[in-house]
């Protein structure tokens, strides 16, 4: 047994900060974002927290499925940076929904979700419960740095929610770390040791543009097919991939590699920019509440980031509209 998805829902904050907007904080315009990366535009935390935003989209999703945060046996998180480093996300979440069972953090940066997805199959796997919930969330913009115009552009903060319950319907999963600490670098920043020997630095985002750009392309590409034939399908079968949303140029160049024809790719780029864990399933959540998803599709999920992750799984869309 795995797990069938019950329901969705997602959360953004409300200010969206434009090309246009961002070109007159940095040396760039939105010519150059929209044509090297799809982005239009990002939401950004003004007045919202992580966790008002986790929350929004734990009860939206909760909602969807028809389940009370009382029938949760597993509540996990995934992101880079939770409100606190201890309790962890997971348990703040608990907190508020009023639920009672364990609940954790995974950090795999942008592959967050799709690992959460494989740790809950595990514990349906072991029947040790009934009812999951995994909410993928993250704020970038506060370990962003606003002045290099080559990484300010890309993210965006939000995330979203699935309700997980009972069901056959993951048909494969597949996840992969590469250890790299030099392509995607975010440091803590703080140390409050006075015995502490190491210089502090910035906790900011530094990214190797290029080298991640060149993994990821294979890595979206090489992670759908082999998840395409762990799960005893061929690539036509697929109704609907949902890539991870950093560059829309990364999308169309595994679409190209792959036998799925290029409409089949789900997109949200433009509208959210790369909101790391939250992005897809934010598109997860879209696809669904938009009637893109029937019942009875399959439905290929794939992401990559930090770590250096990839995650990628196949499952059967079963929820009716
Ligand atoms: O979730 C995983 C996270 N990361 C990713 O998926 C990122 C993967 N990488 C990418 O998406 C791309 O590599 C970027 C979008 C980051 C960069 O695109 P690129 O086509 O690889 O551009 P580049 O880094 O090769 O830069 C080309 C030029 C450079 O100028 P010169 O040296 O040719 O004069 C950059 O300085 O574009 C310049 N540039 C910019 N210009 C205007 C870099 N950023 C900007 C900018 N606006 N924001």
């Amino acid at each position: 047994m795995s797990f069938t998805i019950l329901g969705t829902g997602k959360a953004v904050p409300e200010y969206v900060l434009t090309n246009d907007e961002l070109s007159t904080m940095v040396d760039t315009n939105d010519e150059w974002i929209r044509t090297r990366t799809g982005i239009g535009e990002r939401h950004i935390c003004k007045h919202e927290t992580i966790t008002e935003l986790c929350v929004k989209a734990a009860r939206q999703a909760l909602e969807n499925a028809g389940t009370a945060p009382e029938e949760l046996d597993l509540i996990i998180c995934s992101t880079m940076r939770g409100e606190n480093i201890t309790p962890s996300q997971g348990c703040v979440i608990q907190k508020e929904l009023g639920a009672s069972c364990p609940a954790f953090d995974v950090n795999a940066a942008c592959s967050g979700f799709i690992y959460a997805l494989d740790i809950a199959a595990g514990y349906f796997e072991r029947k040790r419960v009934r009812r999951a919930l995994i909410v993928s969330m993250d704020n970038l913009s506060n370990i962003i740095d606003w002045t290099d115009r080559s990484t300010c552009v890309l993210f965006g903060d939000g995330g979203a929610a699935a309700v997980l319950g009972e069901g056959d319907d993951l048909l494969s999963i597949h996840l992969t770390a590469s250890g790299n600490d030099e392509a995607i670098r975010i440091p803590h920043g703080t140390n409050s040791s006075p015995f502490y020997e190491h210089e502090e630095e910035r906790a900011v985002l530094h990214m190797a543009g290029n080298e991640v750009y060149k993994f990821a392309t294979a890595a979206m590409a090489n992670g759908i097919r082999r998840a395409v034939e762990e799960a005893g399908l061929s690539q036509s079968d697929v109704n609907l991939v949902i890539p991870h949303q950093a560059n829309i140029r990364i999308i169309n160049t595994a679409a190209k590699n792959l036998e799925i024809p290029r409409e089949r790719f789900f997109c949200n780029v433009e509208h959210y920019g790369n909101t790391s864990s939250g992005s897809v399933a934010i598109a997860l959540d879209e696809a669904n509440r938009s009637g893109v998803l029937k019942a009875g599709d399959i439905v290929a999920m794939c992401a990559f980031g930090g770590g250096l992750t990839t995650g990628s799984c196949v499952l059967r869309w079963s929820k009716k509209a």
